[in-house]
């Protein structure tokens, strides 16, 4: 039920694919929606209006004046009334009408007063859709801001194949509950974006430009607003449209424009990205008249341009953020720096002209992000996926800024740790030292500053150290199990979803009662202080995984620095190579590049997908997924790796939740496959994620 209360005008339009409509009414009033269906009397021809009534609860409204009543169908008060209207199917005819404002029936007069977001999506066949009438229709729509959803592919009623098939009502609703619930990482934010070329003006009809086609910033701002931003995008001159209703547009088209309108606008925004080329030079005089041939040579003196990056560059205030791009020909990673530098940019997103498939015009592009910690290259991929890169590493450093900006008079540190200690293998021993000894860890583990940032209370990471102590002597010498596990709150419900779970078995320490429990990073004397100093920042460092990509970097090469310099210590568990499941080779798996999907995946799989399932349910299991094929690549990077095991351990009964009567066959069949050939001793629970029942 997560469209519970949203109000829907679905528009049916005369289409072989109208029969699709029922589906689509019977999926969105299962999902909570009230929805009232709005028909033209050609639609009328291939789905009754009974079936719909039927459907929607409502009676269906096709004609100005009802015939029963003779009361007027109000189409203002529809348009004021919906939170959202769908055209499914959209005929070539409506959209025409739509297009240059035909209202000639009920459906058009109610999309023209409609003042909520309007989906369009067409339904015809492949040479309709393919004429250039239909798709400069469909851009005049874009432009309106609506929302095309491009048809399918497929066999159509005219036993012809191709485009033109509407999308199936699955589909449909679930890039609705997208549209009103998507991922809202960035919700709140306000995002500054240029995009495009600069035209710097010679004469009337000649100008200095260049190749930039606007597709990679407006990608950029395409996947900002997803994320819940308000985007402005301040775009050059280029052919491309903005559907998303949470994007500002300003249209400019030379330098000092494009420079005026981020100025104004960076100062109340959150973050700015700069993908625009823009001219570094004007001329210096700009003819009113169209220069004729006179000579054979003709000079043009060109003035700079301002650098819009360095000039927000020298405005940024604490808390906001900027990101360049730097397009490259040679010296490629060297020249990136020294913009990120000299602009003075958070990070820089470098491409260049020497990769196939990159810069300018296509719809791939090869990226390196460069922030002041390091740099990480990304195989050539869609501008899209790009765009989802370079925002996911935005995210992340919002994120950072916002914990380094908190208040710093609170008390609460990081772990909100409980520690229990299982003496029932060693009955009958004086119990005093494990009384001691457990408020002891209690205290060093909560109260122990990890970090430099400070935490809320409610911002403590939930975990439990549980010892299990196998032998102990008068001496004080111990011998512990050790279960440590962490988790996290899942946004907006109650459930608490596994961060990370381990036992670690054979650790040995002293420890006499009021001995002070002391840890020293350089100097690492103390296997007991040593081990939860490990794992404290294991645990930080997942959890900050979990909430921006590849966002716990810090913390984590802390923990594998422990487990390095703890080899000398001669304790189990720290050793490289003393069995594949040790500490050691726990954090020296996760940290090795080869493991990075499997650390990316943290983030996608807690924020874009279990923290969007409770009010979007497929898109956050589509994400969950996609992170099991990121644990795949991960598996198949390195096979003999522990940590992609542990994964599926601990992840175990929640996979199997989200996958029961969830899902389509074909998504189960291969999410079993891929869990089966990463941990086959589960295979009797991956079996209940292939054997569930179907939707
Ligand atoms: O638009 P597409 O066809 O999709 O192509 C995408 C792209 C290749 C244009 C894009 O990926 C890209 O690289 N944009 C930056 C191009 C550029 O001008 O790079 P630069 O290295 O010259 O500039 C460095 C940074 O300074 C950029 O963020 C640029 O926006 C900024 N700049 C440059 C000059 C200037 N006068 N003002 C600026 O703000």
């Amino acid at each position: 039920m997560q469209m519970q209360g949203k109000k829907i005008v679905l528009g049916v339009t005369g289409s072989i694919a109208a029969y699709k409509a029922a589906l689509l009414v019977r999926l969105l009033v299962k999902e909570g929606a009230t929805v009232q269906v709005v028909m033209t009397e050609c639609a009328k021809e291939f789905i009754t209006p009974l079936t719909l009534s039927t459907l929607s609860g409502r009676p269906v409204l096709s004609e100005f004046f009802s015939s029963s009543s003779g009361a007027w169908n109000s189409h203002v008060d529809l348009g004021l009334w919906a939170d959202a209207m769908i055209i499914a199917p959209a005929t070539a005819s409506t959209i025409g009408k739509m297009a240059s404002g035909v209202a000639d029936n009920l459906l058009v007069t109610t999309y023209l007063s409609m003042k909520a977001p309007v989906v369009v999506a067409p339904a015809m066949d492949l040479d309709m859709y393919a004429h250039p009438s239909t798709q400069r229709n469909l851009d005049v729509l874009r432009s309106y801001g609506n929302h095309i959803i491009e048809p399918a592919s497929g066999e159509l009623a005219s036993h012809l194949s191709g485009k033109g098939r509407m999308e199936e009502p699955c589909n449909i609703v679930s890039m609705l509950k997208d549209f009103f619930f998507g991922n809202s990482a960035l919700k709140g934010k306000k995002i500054l974006i240029t995009a495009g070329p600069t035209y710097e003006k010679i004469d009337p009809v000649r100008f200095i430009g260049n190749y930039s086609s606007g597709k990679m910033g407006f990608a950029i701002a395409d996947e900002c607003a997803k994320q819940g931003a308000d985007v402005t995008l301040v775009a050059g001159p280029v052919s491309l449209a903005t559907p998303h209703p949470s994007i500002k547009r300003i249209d400019v088209e030379s330098a000092l424009q494009m420079h005026d309108a981020a100025v104004e606008a960076f100062e109340s925004c959150d973050a700015a990205v700069l993908s625009a080329a823009v001219a570094d030079y004007r001329p210096a005089v700009q003819c009113d008249r169209k220069i004729k041939r006179t000579s054979e040579n003709m000079n043009i003196e060109l003035e700079a341009n301002p650098d819009i990056a360095a000039r927000l560059g020298s405005m940024k205030r604490d808390g906001q953020l900027l990101v360049g791009f730097a397009l490259e020909t040679n010296d490629a990673e060297q020249n990136a720096r020294l913009k990120l530098e000299k602009k003075n940019l958070d990070f820089i997103v470098l491409n260049s002209l020497a990769d196939k498939g990159a810069g300018f015009a296509v719809d791939t592009n090869k990226v390196t992000i460069i922030d002041k910690e390091g740099a990480s290259s990304y195989p050539l991929k869609s501008k899209k996926d790009v765009a989802r890169d370079v925002v996911a590493h935005l995210s992340k450093m919002l994120l950072m800024l916002l914990l380094i900006l908190l208040p710093c008079s609170v008390q609460a540190q990081e772990l909100n740790a409980t520690v229990a200690l299982n003496t029932t293998k060693i009955q009958g021993t004086n119990t005093e030292a494990f009384t001691v000894l457990k408020d002891a860890l209690t205290e060093f583990i909560n109260n122990h500053k990890w970090t430099e940032y400070d935490y809320e209370e409610y911002e403590r990471i939930a975990c439990n150290f549980t010892f299990i102590v196998d032998s102990y002597s008068d001496d004080g010498s111990f011998t512990c199990t050790l279960m440590v596990q962490a988790t996290r709150p899942v946004f907006g419900t109650t459930y608490s979803s596994m961060l990370f779970k381990y036992e670690d078995r054979g650790i040995k320490f002293s420890y006499q009662p009021y001995d002070r429990l002391e840890f020293n990073e350089d100097n690492l004397e103390n296997n007991l202080t040593a081990v939860i100093a490990f794992y404290s920042y294991m645990i930080i460092g997942m959890d900050m995984d979990s909430m921006g990509e590849l966002g716990g970097a810090d913390f984590l090469n802390k923990a594998q620095n422990i487990a390095n310099n703890a080899q000398n210590l001669g304790d189990s568990g720290w050793r490289a190579g003393s069995s594949d499941n040790n500490r050691y080779a726990v954090i020296d798996d996760y940290m090795n590049g080869a493991m990075e999907p499997l650390r990316r995946l943290m983030y996608r799989y807690h924020r874009l997908g279990l923290d969007t399932m409770f009010k979007n349910a497929d898109g956050g299991r589509k994400v969950i997924t996609e992170c099991i094929g990121m644990l795949k690549e991960a598996y198949e990077n390195r096979p003999l790796a522990y940590i992609t095991k542990l994964f599926t351990e601990y992840k175990q009964e929640e996979l199997v939740n989200i996958y029961s009567n969830e899902g389509g066959e074909d998504e189960k069949k291969a999410v079993t496959e891929i869990l089966t050939e990463i941990n086959p001793s589960l295979s009797d629970s991956w079996n209940k994620i292939q054997n569930s029942s179907f939707r």
